[in-house]
């Protein structure tokens, strides 16, 4: 059986002084039900995540990493530090990312094994544009995204990711997948897991991502194949990612 996580991502948002306010209060708020739940937050950040979350309920993470182990690649962050500082998880291939910075597939799933080879777990974003979902291309495009990852990774490191789907029009737009719409998604995936790992494709949590919030979450969770959510916006709000943490039925 699955459990559920809620993770946040918080982007490039954040100062010392907001995010001790902001975990204080989601620190305060959990009281052990709901689903598991961390935080990915930018890398300057995660000593202070070590510093307050250590013991906690809430595991951390970053929002990206190198390819490369170390070396003369100025300006990247290696899994290896991530680990430094206790991280457990690392985003890979989000949308903007791919977006704004032109990652390939091929290089996401560099990214997901770097993260894999250093003990960290990867949260591999998938997710088509709208001009994609319209052209009917929305399961070609994450198919190709995560067949990019299982190809590299192969059956028995790819069980040990966490995946998330993420339509790149409800990203920050106020505009979420219905819970079938992504239900829909989410089911392909995991068969597209389970031809790779026919065993571990259960276990494999796929996270729905893309203005979720305490609103709509409880319905989204209760897909059979939606396993928690990544969650933008509405994770700088402790009330909000605690509403969300929740929501789990
Ligand atoms: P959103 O962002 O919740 O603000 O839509 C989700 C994400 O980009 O991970």
């Amino acid at each position: 059986m699955r459990s559920k996580l809620v993770v946040g991502n918080w982007k490039m948002n954040g100062s010392r002084e907001a995010n001790a306010a902001l975990l204080d209060g989601i620190l305060a708020g959990l009281d052990g039900t709901g689903a598991d739940c961390a935080v990915c937050v930018p890398a300057p950040y995660l000593f202070q995540c070590e510093q307050l979350l250590a013991g906690s309920a809430v595991a951390w993470g970053a929002q990206d990493v190198a390819t490369e182990p170390c070396g003369a690649f100025t300006g990247e962050v290696c899994a290896a530090m991530l680990r430094d500082f206790a991280c457990r998880y690392v985003i890979v291939g989000h949308s903007e990312r791919r977006a704004y910075h032109g990652e390939s597939n091929a290089l996401v799933a560099r990214k997901a094994k770097a993260a894999l080879d250093a003990g960290l777990t990867p949260i591999v974003c998938v997710g088509e544009t709208l001009a994609q979902r319209e052209a009917g291309e929305t399961m070609a495009v994450v198919g190709a995204q995560l067949g990019a990852v299982l190809a590299l990774l192969g059956p028995g490191a790819a069980a040990k990711i966490v995946l998330s789907y993420e339509p790149v029009w409800a990203i920050g737009t106020g505009k979420t997948a219905t819970p079938a719409m992504a239900q829909e998604v989410h089911a392909a995936l995991r068969a597209q897991l389970r031809d790779c790992n026919a065993e571990s494709a259960e276990n494999v949590q796929i996270l729905y991502g893309g203005s979720m919030k305490p609103e709509n979450a409880r319905d989204l969770m209760a897909q059979p194949d939606i396993d928690g959510g990544l969650i933008g916006g509405a994770a700088l709000k402790a009330a909000d990612f605690l509403g969300i943490i929740r929501a789990v039925a």
